[in-house]
């Protein structure tokens, strides 16, 4: 039943692309296109280098602090490796606590907590940047800026949570959790029940090892799954217009623009990290591990810092594609749909220029 209905979902969307796909313009009058729809704003671009086409950046002068942080994340891997056997006893030791903790086992707790662990880096992390002076040089472009919402402050933010609560707290409470590892009898005892309380937790803790495969693996696949989504939602005026052009329709680049999204796509992306979670079987503790890790990356994405130390520098070969693109993205609003990795770009931009060739 549910596979079906996805497969519907599925073909339905693939029907639209291939539709708007034919009727498309050719390459220079989709450029225009959809830089109207996508409200630009005057402002500075980012630099970018005619010949190698890549956007130069205050943060390529510091070659070194990049080289050092590389140090400290391959020094933090090798001491995780070394010291994973006691590290396996905290997580077990974690995970007895965990399952007998009883907001842990809530229905409600996944939802809960990523809305928690959002506020937190949202306003902790650009905060902090945005009072650091000798940050403020590796800003992508002068419209940049930190916009303080207060949180209470207004009716409309709460509003807007509400919204987006809604449809995932209603899905924890009509649809049972399953995850793997799980006994069946645990599933057999909510089967009956007509709204979930408690989710079914599987009994052993996870291996640190693959709990990090699990992630990394999952944070891998959302990329590849949400740079689809997001190309169909700019490629199609209509599903543009309604579920995308308001994560494009700001005056100056600043974080709280990550969760500027309308509620459908609010739902695409928490289905997609969902699935890719599935995808690798992940353990409960692992995806308590991706959500901060995931946010983080989609933040940094639209904090407008192309900072020396970012994932997109520490990864070499520009696999990551940095906040710079990201921002080019945001006022052109074609190219570079992946959010975190480049190579799909890459691949999608060398096939449209060999169609547009042949
Ligand atoms: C997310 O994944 C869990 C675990 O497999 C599943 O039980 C749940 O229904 C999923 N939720 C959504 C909204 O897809
Ligand atoms: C940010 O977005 C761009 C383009 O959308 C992407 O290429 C890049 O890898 C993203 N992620 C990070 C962490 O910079």
């Amino acid at each position: 039943m549910r596979l079906c209905s996805e497969i519907v979902i599925l073909h339905w969307l693939c029907s639209i692309t291939r539709s708007s796909c034919t009727n498309m313009p050719p390459e220079s009058q989709t450029e225009s296109s959809t830089t109207s729809t996508a409200t630009v704003r005057k402002h500075l671009p980012p630099v970018k280098d005619e010949k190698t086409g890549e956007y130069k950046s205050v943060a390529d002068n510091f070659t070194g602090a990049t080289q050092a942080s590389r140090y400290l994340v391959v020094s933090a891997v090798a001491l995780f490796i070394y010291f994973r056997a006691p590290l396996q006893d905290a997580v077990d030791h974690l995970w007895s606590y965990l399952i007998k903790n009883d907001l842990f086992c809530s229905a409600y707790f996944e939802t809960i907590y990523v809305t928690l662990v959002y506020i937190a880096l949202v306003a902790g992390y650009p905060f902090v940047m945005h009072y650091i002076p000798w940050v403020q040089k590796f800003k992508v472009s002068d419209d940049v800026t930190y916009v303080h919402r207060p949180f209470f402050g207004k009716v409309g933010m709460v509003l807007e949570m509400f919204f987006h609560l809604t449809p995932l707290l209603v899905a924890d409470a009509l649809k049972m959790k399953k995850y793997f590892d799980v006994p069946e009898i645990e599933w057999e005892k909510r089967r009956g029940q007509w709204i979930q309380t408690t989710r079914a937790l599987p009994e052993h803790s996870p291996n640190v090892l693959l709990m990090c495969g699990q992630v990394i693996g999952s944070v891998i696949a959302f990329d590849a799954i949400f740079f689809v989504v997001h190309f169909i939602l700019h490629k199609n005026f209509y599903l543009y217009k309604y579920f995308h052009s308001q994560h494009h329709d700001h005056d100056v680049m600043h974080p709280h623009v990550t969760n500027q999204l309308s509620v459908v796509e609010r739902i695409l992306q928490v289905a997609s990290a969902n699935y890719s979670l599935i995808l690798f079987r992940s353990h409960p503790l692992s995806r308590l591990v991706f959500v901060p890790v995931f946010l983080w990356f989609l933040i940094e994405n639209h904090t407008g810092y192309d900072l020396p130390w970012a994932p997109h520098r520490l990864i070499p070969h520009g696999v990551m594609g940095g906040p710079a693109k990201h921002h080019a993205h945001h006022q052109h609003g074609s190219r570079h749909y992946q959010p975190f990795f480049n190579y799909l770009d890459k691949w999608l931009e060398n096939w449209q220029l060999r169609k547009k060739l042949a």
